[in-house]
């Protein structure tokens, strides 16, 4: 049985000392409820160290710590940029890769996910790949091909054994901060359709132990009905993330 997972993605949301109190409700908020779950938050770059510091020395939670972006290479002359090597260090144990975000706003192709996606699982962090077509791509019928496509890449440079560990996230642009979440059902063609592409490159049993993630608009109101679905194993969350008791809300669902 896969373990569900939830991921709260804050993207370019709090300071450091806003985090540090966001930290501090969710570690509040955890009880032997959320055991079944595995809660993942996944702070700007500024608030890991303050998130290690918050959460890895409190012995009653098991938040697990996430960035939002890696560069590949695993150091040199790359202003700006963050290795795997940095993250490990302030304890992040997962790290969003080929968010529609980074593709879309930064230019982020399939073959630096595939580069990104390789880098964290040579240091142990377990990637979150994301995928997720546009609405165009869906009205033209085009979503699962894309998708599919999508994932095939970014998993290029993933042997079997590290494929176990990873993560998938559906998440369809046209859902993403837009209160517009898809169709359970849909979602659930999208992500059993990854499902089979992930059997068809690894093999039924390493398919059967990757997670696979649903994205986009998801909140306490909707949760429930993606949690019935077979092959939708979570949720990474942007807006509901932000507040502790929304979050808490999608992980017991979840658990
Ligand atoms: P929202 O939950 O705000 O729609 O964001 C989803 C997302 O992009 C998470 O990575």
């Amino acid at each position: 049985m896969r373990k569900p997972l939830v991921a709260g993605n804050w993207k370019m949301h709090k300071t450091a000392s806003e985090a540090t109190r966001l930290f501090q409700q969710l570690s509040n908020s955890y009880d032997q409820s959320l055991a079944g779950v595995d809660m993942v938050v996944c702070p700007p770059f500024t608030s890991l160290r303050s998130a290690q510091v918050t959460l890895e020395f409190d012995s009653n939670t098991e938040i697990k710590i996430g960035a939002q972006d890696v560069h590949w290479e695993p150091q040199g002359a790359f202003t700006g940029a963050i290795s795997a090597a940095m993250l490990k260090d302030v304890s992040c144990t997962y790290c969003i890769v080929g968010h529609s975000e980074r593709r879309g706003y930064f230019g982020e192709t399939d073959e630096m996910v595939a580069l990104k996606a390789a880098a964290l699982a040579q240091v142990g962090i377990v990637p979150i790949v994301c995928c997720g077509e546009s609405l165009e791509t869906r009205e033209e019928g085009g979503a699962l091909s894309f998708v599919t496509a999508q994932i095939r890449a970014a998993l290029e440079n993933i042997s079997a054994e590290d494929a176990k560990a990873i993560v998938i996230a559906y998440e369809p642009i046209w859902a993403i901060g837009t209160g517009r979440t898809a169709l359970p059902e849909q979602a659930e063609e999208v992500c059993n359709a990854l499902r089979e592409t992930l059997q068809e490159l690894y093999g039924k049993e390493v398919a059967d132990a990757i997670r696979i993630l649903y994205g986009g608009s998801l909140n306490p109101g909707n949760v429930e009905s993606f949690v019935a679905m077979p092959n939708i194993d979570g949720g990474l969350v942007g807006g509901a993330s932000l507040v502790a008791e929304d979050f808490i809300v999608l992980l017991k669902a979840f658990s």
